[in-house]
C-alpha cells in the first residue's frame, strides 16, 4: 500500500516573524532608549532650508517609530494562514489596526518630510511614498470588501513591503557611506530612492514566487 505523504511544516513564517520581532526591538531600543534625542541622525542635518522645532520633531519621530513597529507587527500577524483560518475576526480587527498604524506613519512622515536629510529631493520622495503606500493599503481593503481574496492579498503584500523602507534606507546608505565613501547626504538620497525600488521589487517577487499558486478566489 502506498504511504501517505506527511504534510511538510514550513518554518519560513515563524523564522521571518522572529527576525521581524528582533528588528522591531532593535528599532525601539535604538530610537526611544539609546538615542532618544536622535543625536546621531541629527548630526547629518547640516543644511536645512527651514528652522526645525526640535522638541516637536522628536515627539513626532517617536510616534512615527512606535506606529511603524506596530504596523510591522499587525501586518506580519495577518499573513499567518493559521490566524486567517482559525481566527477570522482577529484577522479583520488586526487588519483595521494595520490601516490605522499605516495612517499614523504617513501622517508623522508628512510632518518630518520637509526637514528630510538631503533636502527637497528626499522630501518629495517621502511624500510620494506616503500617498502611494496609503493608496495601496486602501486598495487592499476595497478588494476584500469586493470579496476578491487573492487581489486583497497581493495589495497587502505591496503595502507591507513599505514597512521595510527605513531598514533599506539605512542598509543602502550605510554601504554607500561607510563602504564606498560617498558623502552621507548623497548616500541617504540613494538610500531613499533605492529603498522605494527595493520595496516594489520585493513585493512583486513575493507575489510571483510565494503566492504563485493562489488563484483570485472570491469569498461569500
Ligand atoms: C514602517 C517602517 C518604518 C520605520 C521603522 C521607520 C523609522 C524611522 C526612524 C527611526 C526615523 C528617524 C531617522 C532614522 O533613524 O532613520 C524615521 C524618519 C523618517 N521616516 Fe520613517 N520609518 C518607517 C517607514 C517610513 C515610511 C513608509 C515613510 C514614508 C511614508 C517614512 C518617512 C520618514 C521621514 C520623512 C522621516 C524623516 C527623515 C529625515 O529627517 O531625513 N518612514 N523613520
Amino acid at each position: 500500500m502506498a504511504k501517505m505523504a506527511k504534510p511538510t511544516k514550513s518554518y519560513a513564517y515563524p523564522l521571518l516573524l522572529s527576525a521581524l520581532i528582533i528588528y522591531m526591538v532593535y528599532v525601539v531600543l535604538a530610537n526611544l532608549f539609546f538615542d532618544p534625542q536622535a543625536a546621531a541622525f541629527l548630526t547629518h542635518k547640516m543644511n536645512l532650508k527651514r528652522p526645525m522645532n526640535l522638541p516637536i520633531w522628536l515627539n513626532v519621530m517617536h510616534i512615527h517609530v512606535g506606529a511603524a513597529c506596530l504596523a510591522m507587527l499587525t501586518g506580519a500577524l495577518n499573513f499567518s494562514s493559521k490566524i486567517l483560518r482559525n481566527a477570522r475576526k482577529f484577522h479583520r480587527v488586526n487588519g483595521y489596526l494595520y490601516v490605522i498604524f499605516v495612517f499614523v506613519v504617513v501622517l508623522t512622515s508628512g510632518y518630518m518630510a520637509p526637514y528630510s536629510t538631503g533636502g527637497k529631493i528626499n522630501s518629495m520622495a517621502f511624500n510620494l511614498v506616503s500617498i502611494v503606500w496609503f493608496a495601496m493599503t486602501i486598495t487592499a481593503i476595497v478588494q476584500i470588501k469586493r470579496k476578491q481574496v487573492s487581489k486583497h492579498r497581493k495589495w497587502m503584500v505591496r503595502s507591507y513591503a513599505f514597512c521595510f523602507t527605513n531598514l533599506f534606507i539605512h542598509l543602502i546608505s550605510f554601504i554607500l557611506h561607510e563602504g564606498v565613501g560617498l558623502r552621507y547626504e548623497s548616500s541617504y538620497t540613494f538610500g531613499v530612492y533605492g529603498a522605494i525600488l527595493l520595496n516594489f521589487i520585493l513585493a512583486e517577487l513575493v507575489i510571483r514566487y510565494v503566492y504563485v499558486k493562489a488563484p483570485n478566489v472570491t469569498v461569500k
